[in-house]
């Protein structure tokens, strides 16, 4: 009995003393293993009276679960250690500064194709696009400028080969879609997307700028829808209260054309270095879709008209923003495109 004594004691002061989970582990072994301090002591039943026998087996149990229960109770313990340690050692510093996440901002041109996309669909117009690598038929030949035509020349064009090209204008996107309805009314597309000039890139002329093209084709379609629409889109992007102005142009695609200008929204139509002092602002062309357009696209033009519009995102952009030179737009600066995060 004073064995079994001994042995538990020591087998407390040992876990008592222990400081870490392997050591633990260790003494587990040494005492409760098959070999250990403990299961060695039923060994020594075997040379004692018969009589004394179950009171020796049941004391060596008792320490066995003795010895267990420390063993349990300080693995807790030693994993609660740890666990408090590794989250002392893991602790964040929630003081420190933090790293600021920078996010991009819409490209001002971005804003504006989207600003006229809104307006537009808001009127049930739906969005569409063609290929910047188009076909000359559908950039020239479907637009009434027919080959030789002297108004090509105007239109700088890169072409790929002879039927191919980078579209010129986004009246190609037009050409395609009064194509496409195959005669149905009606037509309510608004097309923005990039178009391509060989001109010299300077303050107010890119190679590649962008262009929003309207088109709306129906029953008793008339100038003044086309003035309405106009004076809808004017308010809307330059501010309430604007004025607006035709002026008598000339386009092949379209029979009147117009040439379209907004009231200065800078001097309110006073005169300023904006509007170069007349109070007006020319923003786009537009017109009637001319009747030989509508019937080499599979309309007849006895039974429908159609007004279009194209309007020029750059310029836009500049007049509403305060712009001064396109390039701007091209050479992603991020100080300039950075202004325009409150426009989002
Ligand atoms: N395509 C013309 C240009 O790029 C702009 C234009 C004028 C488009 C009149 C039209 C229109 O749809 O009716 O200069």
């Amino acid at each position: 009995m004073e064995k079994i004594q001994q042995v538990q004691q020591q087998a407390l002061d040992q876990i008592e003393a222990c400081t870490d989970l392997q050591q633990l582990q260790q003494i587990r072994i040494t005492t409760l293993g098959k070999k250990g301090s403990i299961s060695s002591l039923m060994t020594m039943m075997k040379d004692l009276p018969a009589t004394e026998k179950p009171a020796f087996g049941q004391q060596v149990n008792d320490c066995k679960k003795t010895v267990s229960a420390a063993l349990e109770k300080k693995q807790t313990l030693l994993e609660k250690e740890a666990l408090d340690r590794q989250l002392q050692q893991e602790k964040i510093d929630i003081t420190l500064p933090g790293t600021a996440l920078r996010s991009g901002t819409l490209h001002p041109l971005t804003l504006v194709r989207q600003e006229i996309e809104d307006l537009f669909i808001g009127m049930g117009y739906t969005v569409a696009e063609g290929p910047e690598v188009e076909l000359d038929f559908y950039n020239f030949e479907r637009a009434n400028i027919p080959a030789d035509h002297p108004a090509r020349d105007m239109q700088d064009t890169f072409y790929i080969n002879p039927q191919v090209l980078l579209r010129t204008h986004t009246t190609a996107i037009q050409m395609r879609e009064l194509e496409k309805a195959q005669g149905r009314l009606p037509i309510k597309v608004i097309c923005p997307g990039k178009v391509y000039r060989r001109d010299d890139d300077d303050a107010t002329h890119s190679h590649q700028f962008m262009q929003a093209e309207g088109l709306v084709v129906d029953e008793n379609i008339t100038l003044t829808d086309l003035k309405g629409t106009l004076q809808f889109m004017a308010d809307r992007m330059f501010g309430k209260g604007r004025q607006i102005r035709f002026r008598p142009s000339y386009f092949q695609f379209t029979e009147p054309s117009v040439e379209v200008d907004v009231s200065c929204h800078l001097c309110g139509g006073k005169g300023c270095p904006v509007c170069k002092g007349t109070g007006w602002i020319e923003v786009l062309g537009a017109g009637m879709v001319h009747p030989h357009v509508l019937d080499m696209a599979g309309f007849d033009s006895s039974a429908c008209s159609g007004f279009a519009f194209g309007v020029g995102l750059e310029r836009v952009a500049m007049l509403k923003y305060g712009i001064d030179d396109i390039r701007n737009f091209y050479i992603n600066d991020t100080r300039f495109l950075k202004m325009f995060d409150r426009f989002d």
